[in-house]
């Protein structure tokens, strides 16, 4: 009797440990899945099956068929055009030139001197990648589909033929995946390697970018990250909520609140960012991330035109017979105003215009209009 009693439990037991490595190992299913966009429209995530990866010729069979490699090229161009309407490349270069008028004058504007000049430490070189076979430096901004470059750069640098066959443990693995950092060179090589190679990096809104940062660190967490929620989230909390008891504190998590009045808190925070370590990418300014008027990158791309930089970045970078941008699921990039100002509602202007002020480089740097709509 109390034999099978006991058995009883152990099956139960058993049950209960397969359910927990089944949860387990579905979040990881789930990272995969999530491409660093960490958005859905219409329910379709960014890598759906059917949305062509970009198709990196392999640069062997390249050389084999030298005197036509445009077979290739011709289907992945096809490819891109399937999404819609791509405007021609090269009207686009007057708009790349625009963009580096603004930069070029804000940098020059002394009032904006603290939000624009970092000097160029190893923090930001930890942010850029290197591409020697392309002379290619590519420098790293979160949330604005960089997986989808650092596969190409990796092919591009010869450790994998295609960007199928590269391992997705091994895309951010810049020991093994033959991307390395700019960081990771003697001074003499980087100094070469900053003044003559390609260099570009990708922007996109502001504030934009930081509801993305919050939705996918602290509310949806698709890649299994338990930091975030585990020790960032009570943190902050601690410090920035106005009111908080005990069990509040890990009930309800972190607010789009909370993490505003930390951000907006330029001298407050310093201790925590260090704390934090490498995760705040995720929200320190552009200017921070890739030193933009320190370093002369030749184009800025912009999320929300997405689909006229990244044929002109191929193009301007040398690579456009290699390599193609897959096809950007319509409206996956557009600014969503709404969205903005949904977040923005219950939040003070007090603490708007605390974040706009330590955000503020970023929006000028890069052309982007202020928030003057959630300040009225
Ligand atoms: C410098 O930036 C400030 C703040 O955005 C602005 O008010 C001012 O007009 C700028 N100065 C110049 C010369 O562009
Ligand atoms: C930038 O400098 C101004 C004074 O010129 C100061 O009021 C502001 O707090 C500084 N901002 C940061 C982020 O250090
Ligand atoms: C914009 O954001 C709002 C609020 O999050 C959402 O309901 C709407 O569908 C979004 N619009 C587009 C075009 O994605």
């Amino acid at each position: 009797m109390g034999g099978v009693m006991r058995h009883h439990w152990l099956l139960l037991g058993a049950c209960g440990w397969v359910l927990l490595i089944l949860m387990f190992v579905s979040k990881f299913i789930t990272f995969k899945a999530v491409d660093d966009y960490g958005e859905r429209v219409g329910g379709q995530s960014w890598t759906v099956p059917g949305t062509k990866m970009i198709r990196p010729v392999p640069v062997s069979s390249l050389q084999k068929t030298a005197p036509k490699p445009s077979d290739q090229v011709i289907r992945d161009i096809t490819v891109v055009s399937q999404s819609s309407a791509v405007p021609p490349v090269t009207g686009w270069q007057s708009e790349v030139e625009r963009r580096s008028d603004i930069l070029s004058s804000v940098c020059k504007n002394s009032s904006l001197r603290n939000l624009t000049h970092v000097s160029i430490s190893k923090f930001v070189l930890d942010r850029i990648f290197v591409c020697d076979k392309r002379k290619i430096l590519f420098c790293q901004t979160p949330k604005v589909g960089n997986t989808q470059w650092k596969k190409v750069l990796i092919v591009l640098n010869g450790a994998f033929p295609t960007v199928e066959e590269i391992p997705e443990n091994l895309v951010h693995d810049h020991e093994k995946n033959g991307l390395p950092r700019l960081s990771s060179l003697k001074p003499q090589e980087i100094t070469h390697r900053l003044s003559t190679y390609f260099k570009f990096f990708i922007v996109r809104d502001p504030f934009e970018r930081l509801i993305s940062a919050f939705k996918d660190k602290f509310v949806k967490n698709p890649r299994f990250e338990p930091w975030y929620k585990h020790d960032i989230a009570p943190a902050i909390i601690r410090k920035y909520r106005k009111s908080h008891r005990d069990n509040e504190l890990s009930a309800s998590g972190l607010h789009f609140e909370d993490f505003v009045r930390y951000l907006g808190d330029a001298d407050g925070r310093h201790r925590m960012d260090r704390q934090f370590g490498e995760h705040i990418i995720h929200w320190v300014t552009y200017a921070e991330l890739c030193a933009p008027c320190e370093i002369h990158y030749n184009v800025v791309g912009h999320h929300e035109t997405l689909e006229q930089d990244a044929p002109h970045i191929l193009k301007a970078a040398g690579i456009d017979q290699l390599v193609s941008y897959p096809a950007i699921p319509p409206g996956i990039t557009r600014y969503n105003r709404t969205k903005v100002e949904r977040y923005f509602s219950g939040i003070s202007q007090r603490d708007i215009r605390r974040l706009y002020a330590r955000y503020m480089g970023d929006f000028s740097l890069f052309g982007y209009p202020g928030p003057d709509f959630l300040l009225n």
